[in-house]
């Protein structure tokens, strides 16, 4: 009563692939000696079966061996659909109604039959400093009966610091000991992984599942939801294969090539030839897996697991073959559930950009992080097996996460305070020194003398002493500044926290005299751009002698041009010497794209501009800010470190006196005062250093506000001068205003739940 069609398809429920695939292997289980080719043949399938123990597959993760239907064509079908999964190479029509009729081979499994719900460990691989949103993930996970096992990158002091009191307040929390620096891609990721599960044995917890999540990935159903699914599906191990043919997931993978990890770098050495006999398979490292697996896998290592240990220390991206590996060739064969329980927002035209080349050698991608236009693909995994997804990161859109919040049953939003603020940390006092720090302490150093100046003018004397924080603000998704946190005395002595709240300014100056002058979008200066998210991650735009600027721009893309016309971008150091140009080609590939300049450390420090020309006319020309260094290795610089770090690099740069663009260039009397001037402020140490930085700083920034907080019940009184502060726990832009969802909420006895 099942006539499997020819038809490519997009099916909604993987469950359903499932069930088919079962099918065929109640068939083979039937009395009639057949080879699973046979099976499929008979089937009407175009290509041949896969036998796995005593299962016929003639779909799911199957080798494809007729290479005309090919994942293209079925992204190709799938794509006016998002909702659906792209079937790959299932040709069967799947009969609706049929479906119900035939039930799953039960793979052999040990069964808990119990009926308590089943229980999670969430395993957290954290990395980066986004604290508030790890805390909102916590939140959003956190039942009394499910357990949290977290590792942060051992780099990454201050996540570390901060979550670590959380073993204190719930037992069900526990922060790894044995930290790894698990740079991308490499096989720390697998061994921190394997390390975890290891010491999750040792906490004697009572678990049915465990699920690796990281700081970027989000619930997108309820997690009762997801207790349900797992409690009826207790033993299996979700792992997601990668649906292709198997020789070009290897290649695409580099698993026949050896990597070694050293130095947080993995270099690729060779090429290697894999074992023989052995199913490779591998996907998405996002996994669930059964306390049995888990056990079989960090046990006594096999000769399964001797051999796999070998390889997969040397293997880029580990962790998304390893387990999907031992699960195919052990008896666990039967418990494998091609389902990561993720819907990824894959964009692969803007996450294929080898932008790991500084850690790994190979190209990887990344999935882009969720913002609100991508809201129907979360939306739409309502009816399927799915549970999370990522990425998700609040600094790019946050308000995605609050609609998901919704969606899975949040529904006191309207209750919550600072629901639409975000603030993240970039330096903290008690951070293990990075070397951003010198820049960071310069900055916000002359930030907060800034402040004060301006605090006179009304009377209010403070003298600001040690910076605690500083932290990026955005409200409604837009970046609103920065905000730093530091102590200050008054002028009784009373010490006070005060929290000063300044943005960049922007100088941009278009020529709208030429064709192109107002189809600018973009055009600006910073660093730590992300080609992925399109965005540069350096928000206040802080650069210093060390720091490496990039210049994005964006035309407006119905602009009218000359496809392969050539526009010219001159970099003019603060000397008034053409540090570099490049060439911008445009065409329709290339409107928005960013300029990486060929630019020597140490940059002359004081005031860039970056022009581009059409000809000899200037489109557009912003200015952009070097940073002079206060500070050198955590203390005031010397002269003699100045001499190193102020004097720029200007005998690095090419001849570029044939270039002559209008308007900007100095004439030679001015040139040669910059140059006098770049000279002398090389000496400029102590006070006077000071003096250069804040008169930088204060042309580059604005401030917009401050607020104060006690430090001991000495201070009540928020006047100062003709000054009153606004204290800063009632200041909603403020770091120390309540933010309920980035908060770890309290535990209601009741519900389980943290509120
Ligand atoms: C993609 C894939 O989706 C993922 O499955 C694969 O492991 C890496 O490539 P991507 O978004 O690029 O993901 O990686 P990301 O989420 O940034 O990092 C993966 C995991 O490694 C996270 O848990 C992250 O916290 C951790 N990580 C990453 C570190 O611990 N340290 C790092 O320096 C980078």
């Amino acid at each position: 009563n099942m006539t499997p069609g020819r038809q490519l398809g997009c099916y909604q429920d993987e469950k359903k692939l499932r069930i088919l695939s079962n099918f065929y292997g109640n068939f083979l289980n039937s009395n009639t000696p057949q080879t699973c080719l046979d099976i499929c043949v008979q089937a009407g399938f175009p290509f041949a079966g896969v036998q796995y123990g005593s299962e016929c597959f003639c779909g799911e993760n199957l080798p494809l061996l007729s290479s005309k239907i090919n994942e293209d064509l079925c992204d190709m079908k799938c794509s006016g659909d998002p909702s659906k999964i792209c079937g790959g190479y299932f040709t069967m029509n799947v009969m609706e109604t049929g479906l119900n009729k035939f039930t799953a081979v039960t793979p052999q499994i040990v069964k808990n039959d119990s009926e308590e719900p089943a229980r999670i460990i969430f395993l957290l691989t954290l990395n980066g400093r986004a604290l508030r949103q790890v805390n909102r993930l916590i939140n959003s996970l956190y039942r009394a009966n499910h357990y949290f096992y977290i590792h942060v990158d051992k780099r990454q002091d201050y996540l570390y610091r901060k979550l670590s009191p959380l073993e204190k307040v719930f037992p069900n929390i526990k922060l790894a000991t044995q930290r790894f620096a698990s740079i991308w891609g490499g096989a720390s990721l697998l061994q921190m992984l394997l390390t975890s599960m290891k010491e999750i044995f040792n906490l004697k917890w009572q678990w049915d599942f465990v699920i690796n999540l990281s700081e970027s990935d989000f619930p997108i159903k309820s997690i009762e939801s997801l207790q349900n699914f797992l409690s009826v599906n207790r033993g299996y191990n979700f792992v997601k294969s990668h649906g292709r043919e198997v020789q070009r997931f290897i290649k695409k993978q580099g698993l026949d090539k050896t990597f070694i990890e050293c130095e947080t770098h993995m270099w690729r050495v060779g090429d290697r030839q894999l074992p023989r006999g052995l199913v490779v398979d591998g996907g998405s490292d996002w996994i669930a897996l059964s306390p049995a697996f888990v056990s079989y896998v960090v046990g006594n290592k096999d000769e399964l697991l001797k051999g796999l240990d070998v390889i997969f220390r040397h293997t880029l991206l580990p962790a998304e073959s390893f387990f999907h590996t031992v699960l195919r060739n052990s008896i666990f064969c039967n418990t494998y559930v091609d389902n990561n329980l993720h819907v990824t927002n894959w964009k692969r035209k803007l996450g294929c950009k080898c932008q790991y080349k500084h850690v790994v050698d190979w190209c990887g991608c990344s999935p882009n992080d969720f913002r609100i236009d991508d809201w129907p693909r979360i939306q739409n995994t309502q009816e399927r097996q799915l549970f999370f997804a990522r990425k998700f990161e609040p600094i790019i859109n946050q308000e995605i996460i609050t609609r998901v919040e919704q969606f899975i049953g949040l529904d006191d939003h309207y209750l919550l305070n600072n629901l639409e603020g975000y603030w993240q940390n970039i330096y903290d006092i008690n951070d293990l020194t990075a070397s951003t720090d010198d820049l960071f302490l310069t900055h916000a150093g002359s930030m907060i003398r800034h402040n004060s100046r301006i605090l006179r003018e009304s009377q209010c004397v403070i003298n600001p002493t040690e910076i605690i924080e500083i932290n990026l603000y955005n409200y409604e998704d837009v970046y609103k500044g920065n905000l730093i946190l530091h102590k200050a005395t008054l002028i009784d002595g009373t010490e006070i926290l005060l929290e000063t709240w300044y943005k960049p300014k922007q100088y941009t100056m278009f020529n709208f005299e030429t064709p192109y002058g107002d189809n600018i979008k973009i055009f600006k200066v910073s660093s730590d751009y992300d080609q992925k998210e399109i965005t540069f991650r350096n928000f206040a735009n802080i650069l210093g002698p060390l720091s490496e600027p990039n210049l994005l721009y964006q035309f407006s893309p119905s602009m009218t041009y000359v496809k392969g016309d050539n526009l010219t971008v001159v970099w003019l150091d603060p000397a008034g010497a053409i540090a570099d140009v490049n060439i911008l080609q445009l065409d329709d590939n290339n409107l928005t794209n960013f300029i990486k300049p060929q630019l020597k450390v140490p940059l002359l420090p004081g005031v860039w501009k970056v022009s581009l020309f059409d000809k000899l006319n200037m489109i557009v020309m912003t200015k952009f800010l070097i940073l002079p260094l206060e500070y050198f290795s955590g203390k005031e610089t010397t002269s003699q470190e100045a001499t190193i770090i102020h004097s720029g690099s200007q005998n690095s740069y090419k001849n570029y006196t044939n270039f002559k663009g209008n308007n900007i260039l100095p004439n030679e009397e001015e040139s040669l005062l910059l140059k006098k001037v770049a000279q002398a402020n090389v000496k400029r140490i102590g006070q006077d250093l000071r003096e250069w930085v804040d008169n930088l700083t204060f042309a580059f920034y604005s401030i917009l506000g401050t607020c104060a907080s006690p430090i001991n019940t000495k201070f009540s009184n928020t006047v100062c001068g003709n000054h009153k502060f606004e204290l800063c726990s009632s200041t909603m832009w403020s770091s120390l205003s309540l933010d309920p969802k980035g908060t770890i909420g309290k535990l209601n006895e009741k519900t389980g739940r943290l509120d």
